[in-house]
């Protein structure tokens, strides 16, 4: 069959893999393929275990697999075939040199780039796909269009905004999909044609077009406005605690008001995810960089008050347990970033597991799906760490059980069922605020949710 268009994706990890799924699944007049310099991502993206849980996602990679959408490891074969190339590779904080541990490291981005410099053989349209900092399209464009061969690049921004976790349902109904480019004759007729692919489901009103550099920095503010809120609650809840008012009570009450609104408004033991801090840190960075030092200041702080709540976490289990965790053995319920997904970057519970074991205290990890990272992630960590799925024998013989994400499991657990199985006076730390604190503390737990009156029998 002669196909519409050839897409590529360079890149096939939580963005680029889902994404290209789901325009292959709505499109099938267009032939999507995706390629990584791993080949055994590859491997299992052609498998029936898919490199990354996403609920959703085995169902449509297998409808479209085979039929309009390829992985491939070839990436040359893939440049010199595409007619617009999505790049979804990873932009991590960069740990070393100038800007380390703030700026984005472009590495990738940038060795792709001139790979595809120096395979395509005719003029294609580039899409960044990957969150980069504002301006990176001009330095994609200096490379791209520094060959001699009269292929022309015309680079567009599409930064993606789904959300690990609920990622196909995000894909296929998104809040909007925002293309920035050039404004230029060329860059009009390039975001013309990425509109149209989006156009084949998406609600053309929620389609959004910008300037190229509107569009790198929405994607920076979006993410840096998201983790606000949760800063700003989670701020809340240490006052709660004192004051005895209630997180959740305030939350509700705030977010009544439609200009607030109810969402992304629940205190927790901190933001995770491989993007929030990467994100805030490269804003920040760039505020520096332009000599706004208090506007940076302002932002640096909402990933302070992560930082913060996380160590608050720790601190307050020591003091509920008589001051020391030596010996003692605590469960966590949960070691991916949030639900519904098994990624585990950034999650607050490697911190939390890290802080345990400073402590001397033994450490069990539960998780129904990110047990295979925690353990590739704890490897570092000196101390007494065990990995058990069933939460029932996790917590087994334990002082305590700190929830560290929100899975719909943990809410619905017997928990007069571990209540008897764990060493006496048996505490619960819910970093979440997702069980019945009443229910539990009458079973007969010591009870410390977050941002509300803790609950204990002494
Ligand atoms: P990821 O690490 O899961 O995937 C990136 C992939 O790119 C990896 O498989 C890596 O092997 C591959 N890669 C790196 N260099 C390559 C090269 N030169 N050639 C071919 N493949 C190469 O990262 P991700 O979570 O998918 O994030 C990708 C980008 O999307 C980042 O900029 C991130 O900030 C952004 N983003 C992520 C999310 C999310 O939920 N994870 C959401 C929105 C935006
Ligand atoms: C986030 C954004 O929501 C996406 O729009 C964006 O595309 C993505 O980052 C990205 O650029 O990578 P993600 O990190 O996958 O998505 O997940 P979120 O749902 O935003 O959760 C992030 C963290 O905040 C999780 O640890 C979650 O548990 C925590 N969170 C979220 C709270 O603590 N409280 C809340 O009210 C909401």
């Amino acid at each position: 069959m002669k196909f519409e268009k050839e897409i590529l994706c360079i890149g096939a990890g939580y963005v680029g893999g889902p994404t290209m799924a789901m325009i292959a699944y709505k499109c099938e007049q267009y032939r999507v393929n995706v390629v990584d310099i791993v080949p055994e991502k590859i491997d299992q993206w052609n498998s029936d275990d898919l490199p990354i849980y996403e609920p959703g996602l085995d169902e449509i990679v297998k409808k479209a697999r085979g039929r309009n959408l390829f992985f491939d490891t070839d990436i040359e074969a893939g440049i010199k075939a595409a007619d617009i190339i999505f790049v979804s590779v990873n932009t991590p904080t960069k740990t070393y040199g100038v800007g380390a541990g703030m700026v984005a490291d472009l590495q990738y981005w940038e060795k792709t780039a001139r790979q595809i410099l120096d395979c395509a053989e005719s003029s294609k349209i580039i899409v960044e796909k990957s969150t980069l900092p504002v301006k990176t399209a001009q330095a994609m464009e200096r490379i791209l269009n520094s060959g001699k061969n009269g292929v022309q690049f015309e680079v567009l921004s599409n930064p993606e905004f789904l959300a690990e976790g609920t990622a196909i349902a995000d894909l296929e109904n998104p809040d909007r999909v925002l293309i920035g480019s050039q404004q230029s004759q060329s860059g009009l007729k390039a975001r013309d044609e990425l509109v149209a692919i989006y156009a084949n489901w998406v609600d053309p009103d929620r389609i959004v077009t910008s300037n190229i550099w509107s569009s790198e920095l929405s994607k920076l503010v979006a993410n840096a406005f998201l983790a606000q809120r949760i800063s700003s609650i989670n701020a809340i809840s240490s006052l709660c605690e004192k004051t005895e008012a209630d997180v959740s009570e305030v939350a509700r009450a705030v977010g009544m008001d439609s200009r607030i609104g109810p969402k992304f408004l629940n205190a927790s033991v901190g933001f995770g995810g491989s993007c929030f801090k990467k994100d805030i840190l490269n804003l920040v960075y760039l505020c520096r960089h332009y000599g706004l030092e208090q506007e940076a200041d302002y932002w640096e702080g909402v990933v302070s008050i992560n930082e913060h709540q996380k160590e608050r976490f720790v601190l307050n289990m020591l003091t509920a347990m008589f001051n020391t965790l030596a010996g003692k053995k605590v469960c966590l319920f949960g070691f991916a970033f949030k639900a519904n997904t098994g990624d585990t970057r950034e999650t607050p519970a490697l911190t939390i597991a890290g802080r345990l074991v400073a402590e001397n205290a033994q450490v069990v990890i539960s998780d129904p799906k990110a047990l295979d990272n925690a353990r590739q992630d704890t490897k570092e960590l000196k101390g007494d760490i065990q990995f058990i799925e069933d939460p029932y024998i996790a917590a087994e013989g334990c002082h305590a059980v700190a929830i560290m994400t929100e899975w719909e499991l943990y809410r619905t657990l017997d928990y007069k069922k571990i209540f008897v199985s764990m060493q006496q006076p048996a505490f619960i730390f819910d970093g979440r605020n997702i069980v019945d604190h009443e229910k539990l503390f009458n079973i007969g737990f010591n009870v410390f949710p977050i941002g509300k009156p803790k609950k204990v029998h002494f």
